[in-house]
């Protein structure tokens, strides 16, 4: 049986958080949004200044290793009385074994210790398979919301919400 770990990440973690995204956002967003809106959001969201940014500013960033190897990364921040989870990725050759799942789990145990009694995410309304995945994990979708982010780009997705009070 492998280990799953989630480390906090450091700024010198952020190179190959950058590269695993990379890997990650080309191959599961081209088809979905295209390249362009790809290279665009990797650039303005996924760089290592980007995200060192985003720490300064208070979100929180994680490895998920497994065996010692990353094959994952999340993200989360406190907004509107939840903990947004930003992202959540698992290497393709990797999912549909439980690390998500896993990973899942460190979140809900990190909301509840920073008192927090839901979580809330965005995800892109043709993201399928994340969709049911979350849908298995108790989100339930809420909301939907058409964000510009610029660069002629819109981020096209709903809000889902797991209430941590109802979870068995
Ligand atoms: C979403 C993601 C993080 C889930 O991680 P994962 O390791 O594949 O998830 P798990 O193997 O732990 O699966 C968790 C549950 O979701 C289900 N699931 C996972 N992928 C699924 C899919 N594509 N379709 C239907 N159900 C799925 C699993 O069956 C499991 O349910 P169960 O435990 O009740 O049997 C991962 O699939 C991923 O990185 N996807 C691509 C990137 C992405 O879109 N991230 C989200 C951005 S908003």
């Amino acid at each position: 049986m492998k280990t799953v770990t989630i480390n906090k990440a450091s700024q010198t973690d952020l190179p190959s958080i950058a590269k695993l995204a990379n890997d990650i956002w080309r191959e599961h967003y081209t088809p979905i949004i295209g390249s362009e809106q790809v290279e665009y959001m990797l650039k303005k969201y996924q760089s290592v200044s980007a995200m060192a940014e985003q720490i300064s500013d208070g979100t929180f960033y994680y490895s998920v290793l497994l065996d010692g190897t990353l094959v994952g990364y999340l993200s989360f921040y406190p907004k509107d009385g939840a903990l947004f989870l930003s992202k959540i990725y698992v290497s393709s050759s990797l999912r549909g074994k439980g690390i998500g799942r896993q990973a899942m789990e460190f979140v809900i145990e990190q909301a509840k210790t920073m008192g927090f009694a839901k979580i809330q995410l965005t995800v892109n309304k043709y993201n399928s398979g994340s969709i049911e995945a979350y849908k298995r994990m108790g989100f339930k979708t809420v909301d939907e919301v058409v964000v510009d982010i610029g660069g002629g780009f819109v981020m096209d997705d709903y809000v889902m919400d797991l209430f941590l009070n109802e979870q068995k």
